[in-house]
């Protein structure tokens, strides 16, 4: 924590911050994000596992779906309380209280934008509407969390008015919207100091990312006493999306020093399985959960990373269940080299290491990727080392049969051919299936993650990354084909031959596996 004493100097932090996770409401609103009932299940479990303090688990008046999933995940029994999104309107929160849900979100908006072109109501009128529906839904002895919709973009005074009006008719919460994701940090901090003088009940903020602001404008509202942040998972959510929650969480506890009920380590596995569900895909350089947050290629960078992380790493990838990737390709330098070769076992030779290096950067240089699996093989040739041959994809056929896809591959595994047919709802599923179905022939393989980048410029190629588990090993494979079927058979073949072959190695030579 570099800045500790500055903000202890600046503010006053609370000890604690409760996350309010609102992926399978505003998460959900991504345009193409909609998720099936058993999704969202899925999620809500597994958000819960994570820690989330209150679940915001849908809208329960859009559909006849929405309203069974928010109801059967209020009765999952999970750990988190969940919430359900009602406007100010009776009909609204019967169908949350139907629903069974622990909380309710109640939301009116208050600009005067809003209130002319969209609600066709005076300031009066919401007024008085907002404190009669937080009334009506008190009355049914529910947690209320009230929404000021559109709050940064409403006249100061008229927003506190309305919201002692609501903490008046019984507000359990009041939060701040920053609806068009239009505030300032600086805003953020004066409207929470603002509200926190004229209410006494807890603060909470939802910022939206339009001109990615989302999680410092969060992250002001807690230096100015918010108690609670809404968020999501990967920062879904309408247009540029909510605030997301790892960066925000992550930045609490390492930046602030300030505790969240968050289980770190299982934020990558829980922003992976939203990535899968929902289909909207995590940008490489996005911070804890992109595929580079913990990936280094340049030679200068993993020079010092090898003699200590710290160096080019803000907290360790492990921290967040990561794992640290060394990238080979034209900006490489010898020390990532020669401590990739050191593991497998290849003797240091000043000359030899070189020409490896060369050989790297020529692929690298002329637009090409080059896995650990190229780095090894190129120090085969080299060192003049029998190869263990790579791992490579025979043989794929793909073909679709009435809905589904059936694959049948061969691959040449740790000097093993082997066959195997796999099916699925798309070609890169069967063909995964297929490959790990082969490999099982061979031993005992668990399939954990898998990953692709299509590329269809017809100048890059599909990378694939598959993560498998041996004997309770695990070994992350990578794939390069313009097919993304076969990148990911590629990847399923080189993760399982990585394994096996450095376990052959150890047999064969005889020489220490580092
Ligand atoms: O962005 C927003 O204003 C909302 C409200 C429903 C709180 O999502
Ligand atoms: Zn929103």
């Amino acid at each position: 924590m570099a800045w500790k004493s500055f903000l202890e100097k600046e503010y006053t932090l609370p000890e604690r911050v409760y996350i309010f996770d609102t992926t399978l409401r505003d998460g959900e609103q991504t345009p193409g994000a909609a998720l099936r009932p058993e999704d969202k299940i899925k999620v809500a479990e597994a958000l819960s596992e994570l820690g989330v303090d209150i679940i915001e688990a849908g809208f329960p008046l859009v559909s006849k779906g929405e309203f069974n999933a928010v109801k059967t995940i209020a009765n999952l029994g999970i750990g988190s309380k969940v919430c359900a999104l009602a406007r100010a309107e009776k009909m609204d929160i019967d169908a949350a209280l139907q629903a069974n849900v622990d909380w309710i979100h109640v939301f009116i908006a208050t600009s005067d934008i809003h209130l002319r072109y969209k609600l066709k109501m005076t300031r009066e009128q919401v007024l008085e509407r907002a404190y009669n529906m937080v009334d009506y839904a008190k009355q049914h002895g529910v947690t209320v969390h009230f929404s000021a919709e559109d709050a940064t973009r409403t006249e100061p005074s008229y927003l506190m008015q309305v919201f002692r009006e609501v903490e008046k008719a019984g507000a359990d919460s009041i939060d701040i919207p920053d609806t068009v994701g239009t505030a300032l940090p600086t805003a953020m901090r004066y409207l929470v100091k603002l509200t926190k003088e004229n209410v006494h009940i807890p603060v909470s903020v939802h910022c939206h990312d339009d001109f990615g602001l989302a999680v410092s404008n969060s992250l002001a509202g807690v230096e100015a006493g918010a108690e609670i942040i809404h968020c999501t998972i990967n920062g879904i959510g309408e247009r540029a999306g909510n605030a997301s929650l790892e960066e925000t969480v992550a930045a609490l506890h390492f930046l602030y020093g300030i505790k969240t009920n968050i289980k770190l380590e299982k934020l990558y596995s829980t922003s992976r399985l939203v990535e899968k569900l929902t289909g909207i895909t995590i940008p490489k350089n996005k911070a804890i959960v992109g595929d580079n947050a913990f990936s280094h290629e340049s030679g200068i960078h993993v020079h010092g990373i090898l003699g200590s992380p710290e160096t080019y790493e803000p907290v360790m990838p492990e921290s967040f269940g990561r794992r640290r990737r060394i990238i080979f390709g034209k900006h490489s330098g010898v020390h990532g080299v020669e401590s990739l070769l050191k593991e497998y076992g290849f003797s240091h030779d000043r000359e030899k290491l070189r020409k490896v290096l060369d050989r790297i950067k020529e692929i690298g240089d002329s637009g090409g990727k080059v896995s650990e699996e190229d780095v090894l093989e190129i120090a085969n040739q080299i060192y003049g080392r029998q190869s263990l041959n790579r791992s490579t994809v025979r043989k794929l056929h793909v073909s679709k049969i009435n809905r589904e896809y059936e694959a049948l591959c061969e691959l040449v595994v740790a000097q093993e051919l082997v066959n195997g047919r796999g099916v699925g709802d798309n070609a890169i599923l069967a063909s995964l299936n297929s490959a790990i179905n082969a490999v099982r022939s061979i031993s005992d393989v668990r399939l954990v993650d898998y990953k692709i980048h299509s590329s269809f410029d017809g100048i890059h190629p599909s990378e694939a990354e598959v993560v498998i588990e041996i004997k309770g090993e695990e070994s992350t494979g990578r794939g390069l084909n313009k097919d993304p079927a076969t990148a990911v058979a590629a990847a399923v073949a080189s993760a399982v031959h990585q394994i096996l072959t450095s376990e052959k190695f150890v047999k064969v030579s005889g020489e220490r596996k580092w």
